[in-house]
């Protein structure tokens, strides 16, 4: 087994964390209808070296639509949070790219891999998997259009070939300054198991740095796959919903330091502070609502967690759900 490469991550130096000694970033994936701006501030608390906006549509940004604009409030976040934005017009997408880094996004990545009809359909995310010189189209009108770094996440496919491959070396050429590689193909969305044998020979291949991402869930996971594929930087998505601390975890591990786990107490607090923070940023009425699946996810593994989340789903007011997170923490202490 390869030895995790000590020199220097490019991606590191990308997003200026050399100067803290971070030669590997831990960055959090952009994950729709998650990482907003509450998540996010949790996130980089967490020890994130970097976060994305969740994906945006460029036509929309394009075309003045105000919901999604506000997707791309990064302010007072901009120096660890990019904006990804997913489209298959490169003059459109040039525009978007234009608008993300006025809004102060240090690094703007683009969308190669989303599975979702709605969105491949309209040739694109991971349909761009199939057209790999519009995919280079693009990101040269976007590189041309922004002094800002220019990025790529793909898959490693459509369904079950390795255009990943070939359109990582594409979009190098077209000048993107990093790709992120998700070792599935599109057909598996997230089922089964990410390829990070794919990462490593995308790795191989390429000049820029390479973000490794599929399939942390725990922080020896971090660090089998940078010894494993020789990537730059590791991404985490699934991994962080219940557990935002697997980023510090991660980055202790890298320290040779040990990993902490959260109490029960410290689950239960961190859900009732984001449900704060989110009722504050979206209203009490969207923002419970918005809040339910993660509130699932703090609850998970605690005693009769199945039963808890479904009375959270259930309950509508703020001074309700925290009785009832209060409550299930007293009866989970003797548990975990
Ligand atoms: C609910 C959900 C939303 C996602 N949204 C995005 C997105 O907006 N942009 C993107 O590039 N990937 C998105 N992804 C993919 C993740 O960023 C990541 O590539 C994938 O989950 C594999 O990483 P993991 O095994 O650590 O979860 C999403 C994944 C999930 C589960």
């Amino acid at each position: 087994m390869k030895e995790i490469n000590k020199s220097k991550s490019g991606y590191a130096e990308l997003i200026g964390t050399c100067s803290r000694e971070e030669p590997f970033p831990v960055i959090a994936a952009p994950m729709a209808g998650i990482t907003d701006k509450v998540f996010r501030r949790i996130l980089r608390e967490m020890g994130a070296s970097f976060c994305f906006t969740e994906m945006i549509c460029a036509k929309a940004l394009v075309h003045q639509n105000r919901k999604t604009f506000q997707l791309m409030d990064i302010k007072g976040e901009e120096e660890f949070c990019g904006v990804q934005l997913f489209g298959a017009d490169p003059c459109e997408m040039a525009e978007a790219a234009r608008r993300a880094a006025a809004q102060g996004a240090k690094i703007i990545d683009v969308n190669m891999g989303c599975p979702v009809p709605k969105v491949v359909n309209n040739d694109e995310g991971a349909a761009l998997l199939k057209n790999i010189p519009l995919a280079g189209e693009i990101v040269a009108a976007m590189v041309k259009a922004v002094d800002v770094p220019v990025t790529v996440k793909l898959r490693r496919g459509f369904d079950g070939g390795e255009e990943g491959l070939k359109l990582a070396k594409c979009v190098e050429s077209a000048g993107a300054a990093a790709v992120t590689v998700h070792g599935r193909d599109r057909a598996q969305y997230y089922n089964g198991k990410a390829d990070w044998n794919f990462i490593a020979k995308v790795k191989a291949a390429l000049t820029v740095p390479v973000i490794g991402n599929g399939d942390i869930f725990e922080a020896a996971d971090a660090l089998s796959m940078l010894r494993e594929t020789g990537c730059d930087g590791v991404m985490v998505a699934r991994g962080m919903l219940g557990n935002p601390w697997l980023l510090q975890n991660i980055k202790a591990m890298l320290r040779n330091k040990s990993e902490i786990l959260p109490s029960v107490d410290s689950r239960v607090d961190l859900a009732l502070r984001q449900l704060r923070e989110s009722v504050a940023l979206y209203g009490p009425w969207l923002g419970v609502r918005f809040m339910r699946k993660f509130l699932g996810w703090y609850v998970k593994g605690f005693r009769d967690a199945a039963a808890a989340r479904h009375r959270l789903n259930q309950l509508t007011e703020v001074a309700a759900i925290e009785d009832f997170l209060r409550e299930l923490a007293e009866k989970n202490k003797d548990f975990l």
